[in-house]
């Protein structure tokens, strides 16, 4: 699939930039929270080799064509707090699924709907991308409010429809329709 360049986003008081090998750190941190684990491919108990190909992961995604991974980071210290990615489907031209998560020390401070609302905006504008699709376990709740702030409406409950810890899950897809509203 082309993609563009991997571009450096402002979302309030936080960049989205593609990683850098300095974000072992977050790796680390993240590894804290076993569910971001459990839904990604982050070690769950990260050693110096594994963070790194964790982040030489997230930089091959451009070159491989799946995808954009962007480090969440504080715009004054680039210090990585997070993750977000926009992964076209190569089946459904114009549609494309995001993720994110944050370190559990950076929660509750609206970063990840900033995040959110600042690829919404780019993938619309700029990615050919129309339609987004976010996959979220019915009893995350905070993942629910996140979308729900950022535009995105309850679509359907998928059955089994991605693996947690290794085991089908049932989730609920939010969906941003551009043109049917615009990320706040
Ligand atoms: C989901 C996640 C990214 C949210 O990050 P965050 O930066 O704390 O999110 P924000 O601060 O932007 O918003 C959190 C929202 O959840 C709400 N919230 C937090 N805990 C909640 C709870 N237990 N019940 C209901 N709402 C809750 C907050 O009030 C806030 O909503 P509001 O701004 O409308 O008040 C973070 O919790 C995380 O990384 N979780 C683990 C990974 C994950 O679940 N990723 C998403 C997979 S779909």
């Amino acid at each position: 699939m082309d993609l563009v360049e991997l571009p450096r986003l402002l979302a309030g008081q936080y960049v989205l930039r593609a990683f850098q090998q300095g974000d072992a750190d977050l790796v680390r941190s993240a590894a804290s929270d076993p569910y971001i684990a459990a839904v990604t491919s982050l070690p769950a108990a990260p050693t110096a080799r594994s963070a790194a190909a964790f982040i030489d992961r997230q930089i091959g995604r451009l070159h491989e064509g799946s995808g954009y991974s962007f480090a969440i980071a504080t715009a004054a210290g680039d210090r990585a707090c997070g993750q977000i990615g926009l992964w076209p489907d190569p089946l459904r031209p114009g549609i494309a699924t995001v993720g994110y998560w944050l370190v559990p020390e950076e929660r509750g401070k609206g970063i990840a709907s900033a995040a959110l609302i600042a690829i919404t905006r780019w993938a619309t504008a700029t990615c050919d991308i129309d339609v987004l699709e976010l996959f979220i376990e019915p009893t995350n709740l905070p993942s629910i409010a996140v979308a729900e702030r950022s535009g995105y409406r309850f679509q359907q409950r998928a059955p089994h429809s991605r693996l947690v810890g290794g085991n089908p899950a049932d989730m609920d897809v939010y969906v941003f329709a551009a043109g049917a509203a615009d990320a706040q």
